[in-house]
């Protein structure tokens, strides 16, 4: 889809529970095979692990280094759920490369997240290409993406007085 002079070279971060182990290792060096740096935040190995971990480590790296992020798990959905927990993370849970575009065109996500028991390997990877190469559209999306930050403000803000959210 990409031709080699459109790629633009990238940091990615990049984690997956167990059931995306697989997964993770073939994109990872798919993507590494392209020229993009990866960071790898785990897991390393098919042994059962807790994917609210690999969220967090993930989550980490995009505030730190303000990069994209790619997460696996079996289905994408507690991995997602958990990045979205951590402020400033905007996790978009991905069946196939049209809303992986728009994820980044209208929501400015800054991670992807993708079920390795969903999604075949060649429809994640032309997913991640599809989402890294796209550009926020801001105009009319930034008002609503500012909205998405008032609220994650006023939740942290609520949860240190009421404890509840209004
Ligand atoms: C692990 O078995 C599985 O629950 C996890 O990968 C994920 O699908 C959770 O949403």
């Amino acid at each position: 889809m990409f031709g080699r002079s459109e790629i633009q070279f990238m940091k990615i971060a990049i984690g997956s529970d167990h059931a995306g182990f697989l997964m993770k290792q073939d994109i990872l060096n798919e993507l590494e095979a392209e020229g993009h740096q990866i960071l790898d935040c785990g897991t390393h190995s098919s042994e059962s692990v807790d994917y609210p971990d690999i969220a967090q480590s993930v989550a980490h790296k995009v505030l730190e280094d303000d990069i994209l992020g790619v997460l696996i798990c079996g289905t994408g959905i507690g991995i997602s759920i958990a990045a979205n927990k951590i402020p400033g993370i905007r996790a978009a849970l991905c069946h196939d490369p049209y809303c992986a575009k728009l994820a980044r065109e209208h929501n400015n996500a800054n991670v992807i997240a993708i079920g390795a028991r969903i999604s075949g390997t060649g429809i994640a990877v032309e997913m991640i290409k599809t989402f890294i190469n796209g550009k926020f559209q801001g105009g009319r999306h930034q008002r609503r993406v500012e909205k998405i930050d008032s609220l994650e403000k006023k939740c942290h803000e609520g949860s240190q007085t009421s404890g509840l959210y209004r």
